[in-house]
């Protein structure tokens, strides 16, 4: 997963790409490159490491002046990151950016190799660009489809051609490409944030259709060499959602955004104080017949679906796996045509949810879609989709389309119990006030996350730590955990706990920190013992509890108090310090907060 631009007009093509991979450095900053026209020649410049360091080797071997250009950032996948294996890659009538994999490269490479071409990177993509030059033969169009028919994978390619300067190609299958569309100048992206500054007017690209650009002219073309006539989007984002606008880190302005996108997520779904989902597809006689539901997904979004499986089978009481997308994806999952699958993406691109959106299409069962990123793969394969508005998430630790993802699960799962009779109308009315009365509450409790830092201060230097808690406690822990793994980089487990006498508490010693998390009041005096079992073995526990519980103080060294709402809901409370936690550690320990050390946000191999 990386970042791909592309630009033609009348302006230096290198800032605006530089700009432009900025804004795509959440897909990966392992390396970073451009290529633009100079003269009439391509001029390439590379390197390994952030943009900055491409921008010093710039400013050393001079900035590539030219009006058409392009831009990588990378996450390598094949061959280390250096500046060899950084993109573009070139041959001698071409170079290309690429995101995605070319799974039969090793066969085409052997191919190439035997016809006289030499490989200097250990890339899959260089043998795009090789493979292009070999089809060459003075048109690009028929040049660019003989190479989508002989390579296997996914891509979202950005190519020039000596022979065309200020020409723009590229054409995609399975990762996302954009088209930008300005006054004197168009471009191609990744992602909506690289060309915001520009313009918000864009084109989705489907896949196998083959993009031509110049200053003043877009070309789609089918690969037959049709026009195709496509609908021109606008972006709502404004340029500010893209941008830190003062806060020391996007992931801090993205907690504190939490509220705002709850309410744009939720607010205009709750009609007469009932749920209205408001997707054709998803009709009442649709839900009224789901036996079980299948929540499929990755990393943090997975973790909402646990959060999700709770509340649904409380509410509706129907059976609700929660299933990681790479493990369902191959595990020849038992589906029926009376279940639903629910796939959960902030990107709507993350290559594994993708596929087990596609296994559960092919096994005709109704999929529905909670993605965050309008015209995404996911959003436009599933059968319905219900958007969250959370905007641009930037930091590749999630926050808040987390936190709009489990805004969902409460109107889906309200919604569904009012179809099926499970929950009485009165009853769930008084759900959709209390969704709507939540951003209110998350602003006051984010005013009051002072003490987190001081906590943060306490457990910085920790090289372990556990999150217990139980039911909507643990699933809440996981997400803790992760956010704290991710951007910190302290080894931490979440775990059940209850189960921790089986096998964990032999970790448990002097001094290891433990953040016990009790929101839950039917399970607060059995969570209380277990606290009691680390603490007697000498745990430094950080206890965050609902406030309305009677606690004993010295039960914990530090305790942090939610402020309560309907049990169902202290996730959406709870999960607040916990991100803080994990941000303010990570500022106090110096990591890159925003840039975590070998992840991308998103995830578009498998
Ligand atoms: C990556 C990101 C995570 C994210 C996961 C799923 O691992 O680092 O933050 O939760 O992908 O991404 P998705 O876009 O499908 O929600």
């Amino acid at each position: 997963m990386c970042g791909i631009v592309g630009y033609v007009g009348t302006k230096n093509s290198a800032e605006i790409l530089v700009d432009g991979l900025r804004k795509l450095e959440y897909r990966g900053y392992d390396s970073a490159g451009i290529a633009v026209f100079e003269n009439d020649e391509i001029k390439v410049c590379k390197a390994k490491g952030r943009l900055d360091d491409l921008e010093e080797k710039m400013s050393v071997e001079g900035v590539p002046q030219g009006v058409c250009g392009i831009g990588h950032t990378r996450w390598a996948t094949h061959g280390e990151p250096s500046d060899i294996n950084s993109h573009p890659h070139s041959s001698k009538t071409l170079s290309i950016v690429h995101n995605g994999i070319i799974e039969n490269y090793i066969e085409l490479k052997a191919k190439l190799i035997k016809k006289g071409y030499v490989f200097e990177s250990q890339t899959d993509t260089e043998v795009v660009a090789k493979l292009l030059d070999y089809y060459y033969d003075g048109k690009p169009f028929e040049t660019i489809k003989k190479v989508i028919g002989a390579v296997k994978g996914s891509y979202a390619l950005g190519i020039i051609f000596k022979d065309f300067p200020n020409q723009l190609f590229a054409v995609r299958k399975d990762s996302p490409l954009i088209v930008g569309v300005g006054e004197n100048e168009n471009f191609i992206a990744s992602d909506i944030p690289a060309i915001l500054k520009y313009t918000n007017k864009y084109y989705l690209i489907d896949e196998n259709e083959i993009v031509i650009l110049t200053k003043d002219n877009v070309s789609i073309l089918s690969l037959d060499q049709e026009a195709i006539e496509k609908e021109l989007f606008t972006a709502t984002w404004d340029i500010e959602a893209a941008e830190k606008c003062g806060y020391a880190h996007f992931m801090l302005k993205e907690i504190f955004e939490q509220p705002e996108a709850w309410n744009k997520t939720v607010s205009p779904r709750i009609t007469d104080g009932f749920p209205n989902l408001d997707v054709d597809s998803l009709t009442d006689e649709l839900l009224k017949g789901v036996e079980k539901i299948h929540i499929v997904a990755c990393g943090t979004a997975m973790h909402a679906g646990m959060v999700g499986k709770n509340v649904i089978e409380s509410m509706v009481r129907i059976p609700t796996d929660v299933c990681i997308a790479s493990e369902f994806r191959y595990s020849n999952p038992i589906l029926s045509k009376k279940d639903l699958v629910i796939i959960i993406s902030q990107s709507g691109e993350t290559a594994d949810t993708l596929a087990a959106l596609r296994l559960a299409k092919q096994n005709g069962v109704h999929t529905l879609a909670v993605v965050n990123v309008v015209g995404s793969s996911i959003a436009r394969e599933a059968d319905s989709v219900i958007y969250t508005w959370a905007g641009p998430e930037i930091a590749v630790a999630s926050t808040k389309a987390y936190m709009v993802q489990l805004s969902v699960m409460y109107l889906f799962a309200l919604k569904l119990a009012l179809v099926k009779g499970t929950l009485s109308e009165d009853k769930v009315r008084e759900y959709c006030g209390a969704l709507l009365d939540i951003p209110q509450k998350m602003s006051d409790l984010l005013e009051k996350c002072e003490d987190i830092k001081y906590f943060s201060s306490r457990f910085q230097n920790a090289e372990n730590l556990f999150f217990i808690g139980r039911g909507l406690d643990y699933a809440l822990s996981l997400e803790a955990s992760l956010k704290l793994k991710e951007i910190s980089y302290i080894h931490s487990e979440a775990y059940a706990a209850g189960e921790l006498k089986h096998g964990t508490i032999s970790l448990i010693t002097d001094n290891i920190p433990v953040i016990a998390i009790a929101t839950q009041e039917n399970l607060y005096e059995k969570t209380i013992s277990n606290i009691k079992e680390v603490a007697t073995r000498g745990a430094k526990v950080l206890l965050i509890v609902n406030e309305a519980f009677e606690v004993d103080e010295s039960i914990a060294k530090y305790i942090f108090k939610i402020p309560t709402v309907d049990a169902v809901l202290m996730p959406v409370l709870t999960i607040i310090p916990l991100q803080l936690f994990a941000y303010y550690t990570s500022v106090l320990k110096g990591c890159d907060v925003d840039k975590p050390r070998n992840l991308a946000k998103s995830v578009t191999v498998e």
